[in-house]
């Protein structure tokens, strides 16, 4: 059996945040480990590590997945995008706005992964009820907030929206 320093590395190629990127990896690398370590973006958390948390959300193809049930070369071809490349978007720009005013960051752990699914959300409907909202961010864990301040800040995200 190989060690793992023998293991062969392949090459994945996706767009990362607008960009073309291409990163060396072993097959059984998980998209999150091809993210943080190989590619230096920090906002992609490593919670549980089993896909319940979501503090590893990230878009895929427009879609949030938690990336760390993901293996890195299922990327190949596709679109990644992250906390850092919706940075300058208005809808980011009302939600962490929104986030910070209703008090629904605490330690913050969750706060990424929080963003790029209710970014997800209100891109897809622009009027969610609180319903929708807990619909939207089900698969987010907040060990802090007890979500309804994050459920507060959507809702006033989605009505900043309104107003632009
Ligand atoms: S770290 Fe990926 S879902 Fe928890
Ligand atoms: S703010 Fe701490 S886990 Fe959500």
């Amino acid at each position: 059996m190989l060690g793992e320093d023998q293991v062969k590395t392949m090459k994945v190629n996706f767009e990362l945040n607008g960009k073309k990127v291409t990163a060396d990896v072993t097959p059984y690398t998980t998209l999150t480990d091809m993210l943080r370590e190989d590619l230096g973006i920090q906002s992609v958390k490593k919670g549980c590590e089993h896909g319940e948390c979501g503090a590893c959300t990230v878009l895929v193809n427009g879609l949030p997945m938690t990336s760390c049930i993901m293996l890195a070369p299922q990327v190949e071809g596709k679109y990644v995008t992250t906390l850092e490349g919706l940075e300058y978007k208005a809808l980011m720009i009302d939600l962490r706005q929104a986030f910070i005013e209703n008090g629904a960051i605490q330690c913050g752990f969750c706060t990424p992964g929080m963003l790029i699914s209710s970014y997800a959300l209100l891109r897809d409907n622009k009027h969610p009820s609180p319903e929708e909202v807990k619909l939207g961010i089900e698969g987010n864990i907040c060990r802090c907030t007890g979500f309804t301040k994050i459920i507060e800040a959507v809702l006033d995200a989605a009505e900043r929206i309104a107003v632009e």
